[in-house]
């Protein structure tokens, strides 16, 4: 999560409307840029905090004291990873510690950016972090003063079935709800549909000669995947752009969607090799859950066990692109685009550099 701060402490006059509000903070954002990044490290929030500095703002990134994957990066490692923005270590899950670490940087807030997210998507850690740690970075961000919040959210939510897209509504919804109770607040919620590191799963075991593994016929869902750096140049538009605020906001990245079958096609095609797909039956999913759904109900330590399958069951067969409730179908050309970056170019780089610095953490997908 960032916070920004155009307005400092030192007797500046913040907006009573919404209107003047915006466009007075994107004068004073900058010119005395203070931004600051809560929950931060996460993959993508790495990535926007790098944006938000380039684009001038003062960034302060909140982090726990182990973060990353597995809590792999130790404090120096996350102060490295965080160039140009002021780290500020905290336990975002903690109101009253994230409040107390806002209170001793001494400054005030303008705008939140959260990137918050549960690392595994088990259910009581969805709720932990998607609903109450955002919720917490909510709280303690507009008691020191943030006027506008930025929650990146996911596409995903359109057509909730899992635990984690429960918790991240119930969010949304509340933010929304803040927004019209205060006049002077205002929100941006960003749906993005697949990030690339998430589709590059596959990359090394194509290169090593193995099938590309995909479900049914390789079509049962589709996405316009965007680049890391162009969700984070989106996300950061939503910090000054007046025509982005209090909207709801999928994206995608450009060009067309690519399907898991284009996805394997496009790979063989740069590692030079014959196409060769190993399909899996989608049912065996099902059947799995089904066994989970059943063993849950004996024994209720699995439910996250039971959660994952579920996981993986979505996203295998669940386009990230616009759901049009009415017709059942999913709607590529309604998806909307940013950015130039493409899977493409992405995939090739993989395969030259490996994933040094977007290793999969817990989710491989979403
Ligand atoms: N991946 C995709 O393809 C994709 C696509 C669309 C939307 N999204 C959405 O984008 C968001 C971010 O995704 P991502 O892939 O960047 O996720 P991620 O790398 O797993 O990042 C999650 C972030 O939340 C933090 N966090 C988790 N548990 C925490 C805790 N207990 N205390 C403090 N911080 C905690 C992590 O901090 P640490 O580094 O300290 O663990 C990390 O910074 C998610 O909402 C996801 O649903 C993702």
């Amino acid at each position: 999560m960032s916070i920004c701060n155009p307005f400092n402490c030192t007797g500046l006059k913040l907006h009573t409307s919404k209107r003047h509000f915006t466009s007075h903070f994107i004068n004073q954002i900058q010119v005395t840029t203070t931004p600051y990044a809560i929950p931060l490290p996460c993959y993508i929030g790495k990535f926007v905090v790098k944006e938000l500095v380039k684009r001038g703002f003062n960034v302060i990134a909140v982090a726990r004291e182990k973060s990353g994957i597995r809590g792999k990066n130790s404090k120096e490692d996350t102060l490295g990873l965080l160039s140009g923005a002021n780290a500020c270590f905290s336990d975002v899950t903690n109101l009253d510690s994230l409040e107390r670490s806002v209170e001793n940087l001494g400054i005030c807030i303008d705008v939140v950016v959260s990137c918050l997210a549960s690392r595994s998507g088990g259910v009581k850690d969805s709720w932990l972090i998607d609903y109450e740690a955002t919720k917490n970075s909510l709280i303690a961000g507009k008691k020191f003063g943030a006027k506008h919040f930025v929650l990146l959210s996911a596409i995903c939510v359109q057509k909730p079935l899992l635990e984690f897209q429960r918790a991240k509504l119930k969010f949304e919804a509340e933010l929304i709800e803040e927004a019209k109770n205060d006049e002077s607040f205002t929100y941006s919620i960003v749906r993005p549909t697949a990030f690339f590191k998430s589709l590059a799963g596959q990359v090394e075991l194509v290169k090593d000669g193995k099938p590309y593994v995909m479900f049914g016929d390789g079509k049962l869902c589709a996405c316009k995947p965007i680049s890391e750096a162009d969700l984070a140049s989106f996300i950061a538009d939503c910090v000054l752009g007046e025509d982005l605020i209090n909207k709801v906001l999928p994206i995608g990245g450009p060009g067309e969607a690519l399907t898991p079958l284009d996805q394997g096609e496009m790979l063989f095609k740069l590692v030079g090799k014959k196409p060769n797909f190993l399909k899996v039956p989608i049912e065996i999913m099902d059947f799995a859950i089904g066994v989970l759904d059943f063993l849950v109900k004996l024994f209720p330590s699995l439910e996250d066990a039971a959660e994952f399958g579920k996981i993986g069951r979505y996203y295998a067969a669940e386009s990230m692109l616009i759901w049009d409730p009415e017709t059942g179908e999913y709607k590529a050309e309604e998806t909307p685009s940013y950015g130039k970056d493409t899977l493409e170019e992405f995939f090739k780089r993989v395969l030259e550099e490996g994933m040094a610095g977007q290793e999969l953490g817990e989710q491989t997908i979403f």
